[in-house]
């Protein structure tokens, strides 16, 4: 069979890949390590350029891949299939120079019921372990049998310990055992940080968009902000199916009173709450908003969620680099 090979320019590094793999399966089964999250064309975290031969791109999430992206010579390494040798350049974020992904053991300190299906995490880290990540950032848990579930982290940076909120999946085997089976005192393998969604220095307002247990990466950044008495004016948009979905709703409280600048809009889909909005979480925004030009979204839950919202708000006029996302994918590949 034959096989194409990739050279990365910056470092010289080359690997192959055959037809039927992505650059990205190429690299990994080539021990080269790049930037990559989902493996699905939802995240964009495996984005980077292609200088020079001709590739495939499959279908992928335009969240994940911008027309800006696409017209400055990006393309997503997870769905782009080489048709020839390839010459690339992945963009490295400056967060992985900071805050490179290690594997870690972590032992499981608690485990409470948040609401009727949500599970919050504590993990507690090995001792002598400095855990640095970027408020926003998620690890991955590593199963036995090599294959991984992603999950934000939901407190700020400052704490020794990772607090994860994890919605039960119908047929969800990872989330099943974590409600049924897993025991505090547990210990496991985890890799992070790793993701792009983190906040972007600016002054523009925020428009914070959370789905669910989107909430958890939101919390972390808002927490953060809070600690870094960060000034600017945030409007937290919370969207879940019904109002029992909803979870640390006294939290938000004291947010508010902490805060000074953000405004709280939740919202429910089935339209059955008193003290919320009804419809879709991102329809509130398109509601609220005639003018997103001036203004940085960052959005996280599931795909559709993060899908729709991208779409309907650049068609409002939300430039599409301040977009900023996080696309849960419920069972990622093996790695
Ligand atoms: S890893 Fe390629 S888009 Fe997520």
């Amino acid at each position: 069979m034959p096989t194409y090979k990739i050279k990365i320019q910056s470092s010289g590094l080359e690997f192959h890949v055959k037809p039927s793999q992505t650059i990205l399966e190429g690299a990994i089964a080539s021990g080269i390590t790049l930037p990559y999250g989902c493996q699905d064309g939802a995240c964009g975290s495996c984005k980077g350029k292609v200088i020079s031969g001709k590739y495939f791109l499959n279908e992928y999430q335009s969240s994940a891949l911008t027309d800006s992206d696409i017209k400055a010579g990006n393309t997503l390494y997870c769905k782009s299939m080489a048709q020839e040798d390839l010459v690339i350049e992945p963009n490295i974020p400056e967060v992985y120079d900071q805050y490179s992904p290690k594997v870690l053991p972590v032992k499981v300190e608690s485990l409470t019921r948040l609401n009727h299906d949500v599970m919050q995490m504590f993990l507690k880290l090995p001792a002598k372990e400095t855990f640095r990540f970027k408020a926003g950032q998620y690890i991955e848990f590593i199963m036995g049998d090599g294959s991984r579930r992603a999950f934000s982290m939901a407190n700020a940076p400052l704490d020794s310990m990772i607090e994860l909120h994890l919605r039960l999946i119908e047929g969800g085997k990872f989330t099943s055992f974590v409600f049924n089976e897993m025991k505090e005192k547990s210990i496991h393998r985890i890799e992070g940080p790793i993701g792009q969604f983190y906040l972007r220095d600016s002054e523009k307002p925020i428009i914070f968009i959370a789905g669910g247990t989107g909430f958890a990466p939101i919390k972390s950044i808002i927490e953060d902000m809070i600690a870094n008495k960060n000034k600017r004016k945030i409007y937290l948009y919370r969207g879940v199916r019904s109002e029992k979905d909803f979870y640390m709703n006294e939290l938000v409280n004291d947010w508010i009173k902490k805060l000074e600048g953000l405004t709280y809009i939740p919202v429910v889909e089935d339209g059955l709450s008193e003290d919320a909005r009804s419809g879709y979480v991102h329809h509130a925004v398109l509601e609220d908003f005639k003018n997103l030009n001036d203004i940085q979204v960052y959005c996280c839950g599931a795909p559709g969620l993060v899908e729709n919202a991208f779409k309907d708000l650049t068609k409002s006029g939300l430039p599409d680099d301040q977009f900023f996302a996080d696309a849960f994918t419920f069972a990622p590949k093996k790695k």
